[in-house]
């Protein structure tokens, strides 16, 4: 276990380029895959996600190539039905993009195959995901939660796909992964499956669809698939910075007196970057630069100053656009003068780990006055900030996100902090305390 000690730090200033958006490198495998033709992937990122999902398309089948120095990944697509039975299970790590997604392209195919996951991922909900597959035809057997509760389904999921029915499916939860798989599932199915979202979710899918030339047509909150022959590969992909990994040090940046930093090439996807509407709200000085686009999605730089924040409400229809930013966001909080309310925060507690749980032990235990209350059956969770943080023993809970939040608020606290198992920030951002390292002053 990597135990870290955390001081006060004075300030954070430099520019800085981020690893490639974990979310699009895990789609850009699996499109590739499937489609025809060589991909060549640039800014891919190496965290152990998107890793997993290489070893996932390898054992699938796929010819990938991937060179960690330069940031590369080659894949060399097997079109929508080339994918090969694999020899045994295959273990998608934990990764909840990859075993979601990847069981949107095994509803079509004609062979049998068990995914399996690591210990954080196989206690996460699956029957959001294998409900809709099933409906349109997929043979999906999985592990049942425990006998007297709550009907729910977990990995080890053995699938069997073949020819798939097109459905209309309204999404019961707002979810990327479930929306991205039935997509993946509709390229398969015969005529067209209709997707309505409850609440907009990132749409990066959608946007890579598109540009590898699938029938996808997208309307406010409903996405209309249908299979118009092979995917074609673009030739490359760039892919851009990670705006969840930026939020650490933009958060960290807001927050510690006297710092600046300089963010390149971080996508700036409308559904994804709530975050800074939500800081500049709370009076960050934030500024965003030489706007463009990456393929389908959209760039630009962001430029941090740190000022006094004061407390926000975050409602429940943002929510989607800064799911993953809501634990440092909540550090946030902890250092803005005033009251913050986060509305609607149900969905924390199916991530890496219950994150309510996990941010709200972790500040409380640093002085911070916070609470989670139960309102007609939602939960949103309340914080009374602007008194200094206190450093304490604090816990990752094993989650990357949770690791990193409390890593940014023990920078910005008073004293020492003490954090346990600091390994899983790998999963998403292993350049983080290198980077962080050469930011502080
Ligand atoms: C993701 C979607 C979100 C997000 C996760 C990545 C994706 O999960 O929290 O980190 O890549 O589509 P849900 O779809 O469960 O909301």
């Amino acid at each position: 276990m990597r135990f870290l000690a955390v001081k006060g730090s004075s300030r954070v200033k430099g520019n800085i380029l981020l690893p490639g958006d974990k979310s699009i490198s895990s789609r850009s495998i699996i499109i590739s895959a499937i489609s025809r033709g060589k991909t060549t992937i640039r800014n891919f990122s190496f965290g152990k996600d998107p890793l997993n999902t290489i070893n996932v398309f390898r054992r699938l089948g796929v010819k990938i190539i991937s060179d960690r120095p330069s940031k590369t990944v080659i894949v060399f697509g097997s079109g929508l039905s080339g994918l090969k039975k694999p020899k045994g299970d295959i273990f998608t790590g934990d990764s909840g993009t990859t075993l979601r997604l990847t069981l949107g392209v095994l509803a079509g195919q004609d062979f049998s195959s068990t995914l399996t996951a690591g210990k954080s991922l196989s206690r996460r909900p699956m029957l959001r995901v294998t409900a809709p597959l099933r409906k349109m035809g997929a043979d999906i057997k999985s592990r049942l939660g425990p006998c007297g509760s709550k009907m729910e389904e977990y990995a080890p999921i053995t699938i069997k796909g073949g020819c798939l029915a097109p459905i209309t499916y309204r999404l019961p939860v707002a979810s990327a992964q479930v929306k991205s798989a039935i997509l993946l599932a509709g390229l398969y199915a015969n005529g067209k499956t209709r997707i309505i979202e409850p609440l907009k979710t990132r749409d990066h899918t959608e946007r890579m669809l598109r540009l590898f030339k699938a029938g996808i047509k997208t309307g406010r909150h409903s996405i209309v698939i249908e299979n118009k022959g092979e995917l074609r590969s673009p030739g490359r992909i760039l892919i851009p910075g990670d705006i969840s990994s930026a939020s650490f040090l933009i958060v960290l940046t807001a927050i510690l007196p006297g710092s600046s930093i300089l963010i390149k090439n971080i996508s700036l996807n409308p559904e994804r970057s709530g975050i800074i509407g939500v800081l500049k709200r709370m009076g960050a000085d934030i500024r965003i630069s030489s706007r463009g686009m990456a393929g389908f999605e959209p760039i630009g730089n962001i430029s941090v100053r740190s000022s006094q924040l004061k407390g926000a409400v975050i409602n429940k229809k943002e929510i989607p656009s800064l799911i993953d930013e809501l634990p440092v966001l909540m550090v946030a909080a902890s250092f803005a003068k005033g009251k913050s309310v986060f509305k609607g925060v149900d969905e924390l507690r199916a991530k890496e780990t219950d994150r309510i749980t996990s941010m709200t032990r972790n500040l409380k235990k640093m002085g911070v006055d916070i609470e989670v209350v139960n309102s007609a059956g939602s939960e949103k969770i309340l914080i009374r900030g602007g008194a200094p943080l206190t450093g304490a023993k604090v816990s990752s809970f094993g989650d990357h996100r949770t690791a990193m939040s409390m890593i940014v608020a023990a920078l910005a606290a008073e004293g020492a902090t003490f954090i346990d198992d600091i390994s899983c920030i790998n999963k998403s951002f292993p350049d983080f305390l290198s980077l962080l390292k050469a930011l502080i002053r």
